[in-house]
């Protein structure tokens, strides 16, 4: 299957940004390690990363007819963003939300996501083992 990876803001700063919240992974690292997960094999997977919210829903849109499924951590926006929301409802894809940390854990505004219920399904707190359990969920539901 073609699986889209799609990361939201401040994600390209994986490594460096807060790592005793979001570990010491760049997000190269987490990509590298989840090509070399055997349940990654039967698959092919692009990652993509944008600072940009319009950036987002035009890569949501331009998924179409490409990718059979969408991993997405939609960053910050998972709270506010009912364009991604709608950009998610939109596309015929199943799509699957995910974050490296527990937001149900963390302050209140990030226990809200705007985009989980458009999804499939959300995982949340098991660092880069979440896209890995991602694939899986995805994939299983594909
Ligand atoms: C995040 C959680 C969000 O609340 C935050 O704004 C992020 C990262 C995560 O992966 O844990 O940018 O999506």
């Amino acid at each position: 299957m073609k699986i889209l990876v799609i990361n939201g803001p401040n994600l390209n700063l994986l490594g460096i940004r807060e790592p005793d919240v979001y570990g010491t992974d760049t997000l190269e690292d987490i990509e590298n390690w989840l090509d070399n997960q055997s349940e990654a094999s039967s698959h092919e997977i692009n990652w993509i990363q944008s600072n940009h919210e319009g950036e987002l829903i035009d890569q949501l849109h331009n998924s179409i007819g490409k990718f059979d499924g969408i991993i997405f951590n939609p960053g910050a926006y998972t709270h506010y963003s009912y364009a991604l929301r709608d950009a998610v409802a939109s596309i015929p894809i199943p799509t699957i939300e995910i974050h490296l940390s527990d937001i149900n854990q963390r302050e209140g505004f990030r226990k809200i996501s705007v985009i989980k219920d458009k999804c499939i399904g959300q995982i949340c707190g098991l660092g880069k083992l979440g896209y890995l359990e991602a694939l899986k969920a995805l994939t299983n539901y594909i």
